[in-house]
């Protein structure tokens, strides 16, 4: 059974959603699943838009065959060679073995590392900025190595306006029968998971992520619609998207706010962050959040530093060095190229107290652009009454630091 969506005269989305897949790349949880999409222009020609992940080839195939109603495949474009795209090349092929494969040299050669083996004959490599009259559509093409595999390039179609941006303007969450941007309430039910994807799949590569914005600028007014991989397609309102993305591209905040973070083993050093939310709140501090590191995959994590201003890591210590999770939190957002944020940092332990120093000396030596406040509220094992000062100095500390 075809399950297709219109998204303009003479285009259709014919992808599908996934929601057994448990992990993204067999590390990030998609529990509201995630959409692989694909696209096929009809006109004198047909040009199918890249294809979909194995487990979701089936409906691909479906969805192809019905509208295509009878008619051969002409064109195959492959913007990105990532087998959740393009693994179920080889099945197209099968039932249309007279289509020819439009994609970049680079891409060519990740197919055949991956073993997807495609004839010579079929093969149309194209370069940065070169037309393809594909009957009535014209196709151009730019290149956006590193958004997020070296061999990725967007296509865009000037003859409807459709821009395939490949991973970039991409999401976790399924569709689930919705497509256009218009369709769903974006910031409620969608920009967690969009920003989720964005920055633990893209967000180490900010300045290729700015490349690309400032080479697909001056196509901007002509573009009608923006068709990512993954998620929604965006046909109005592109220059809120458009900010997001120069906000995570350029590691700047979204908003001004404190996340806390906690690694405990007992309770204790997450009593002290509770403790300093508290007393946040109780000053008028915006948008406190606090998450246990032990119980929060840490691409939560991450997409929570991408949007908050300011980072507090309440840590204890073990075996003489920063708690395991707090450790792989503080690797990632390293390479993940996280900066310009402010940090402040409990440290806990019952002999030995080593976490904060580590934890200070990881983000001096190997992050960048990140400021680390002075007060450092020191735990031995519990935090005692007596020590409600040091939690109110650092909640003040944060509040000054952010006014500027
Ligand atoms: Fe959705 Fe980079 O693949």
């Amino acid at each position: 059974m075809h399950i297709v969506r219109e998204v303009t005269e003479g285009l259709y989305w014919i992808g599908a959603n996934d929601h057994r897949l448990t992990l993204f790349e067999n590390i990030h949880p998609i529990p509201e699943g995630v959409s692989y999409n694909s696209y096929i222009a009809l006109g004198e020609k047909t040009i199918l838009f890249d294809t979909v992940d194995w487990d979701a080839c089936r409906q691909m195939l479906e969805n192809l065959k019905y509208v295509l109603d009878g008619r051969d495949l002409d064109y195959i474009v492959i913007n990105h060679w990532e087998p959740d795209h393009a693994a179920s090349l080889q099945e197209v092929l099968i039932e249309y073995p007279n289509a020819k494969i439009i994609g970049n040299l680079k891409g060519f050669q990740l197919a055949e590392q991956f073993g997807f083996h495609i004839d010579e004959e079929k093969k149309i490599i194209v370069n940065e900025g070169d037309v393809i009259d594909a009957g009535n559509h014209q196709l151009t093409f730019l290149f956006m190595p590193m958004v997020h595999w070296p061999e990725a390039m967007v296509t865009f179609d000037l003859s409807n306006g459709a821009l395939f941006t490949a991973d970039a303007f991409g999401s976790f969450k399924a569709l689930d029968g919705k497509l256009f941007n218009d369709e769903v309430d974006y910031d409620r039910d969608w920009l967690d998971e969009n920003r989720r994807y964005l920055t633990n799949i893209v967000g180490k590569y900010g300045p290729h992520i700015r490349k690309i914005l400032k080479k697909a600028a001056p196509l901007l007014d002509q573009v009608k619609f923006i068709c990512p991989l993954h998620g929604l397609v965006w046909r109005n309102n592109f220059s809120y998207l458009l900010e997001k993305y120069e906000l995570w591209a350029n590691y700047e905040p979204e908003q001004k706010g404190v996340m806390i973070c906690y690694a405990s083993m007992y309770g204790n050093t997450e009593q002290a962050a509770q403790a300093l939310a508290a007393k946040l709140c109780d000053l008028g501090v915006p948008n406190v959040s606090v998450f246990d590191v032990s119980n929060t995959h840490v691409s939560y994590l991450i997409a929570e530093v991408f949007k908050k201003s300011h980072v507090v890591l309440a840590s204890c210590t073990y075996n003489l060095g920063i708690f395991p999770v707090m450790k792989n939190f503080l690797e990632d957002m390293k390479a993940l190229n996280v900066q310009n944020r402010t940090f402040a940092i409990i440290e806990n332990g019952s002999w030995a107290i080593r976490s904060g120093d580590l934890i200070s000396q990881f983000l001096d030596e190997q992050m960048k652009t990140i400021t680390v406040l002075n007060d450092r509220v020191t735990i031995a094992s519990h935090l005692k009454e007596g020590q409600n000062e040091e939690i109110e100095d650092l909640a003040l500390e944060i509040k000054e630091s952010m006014r500027g």
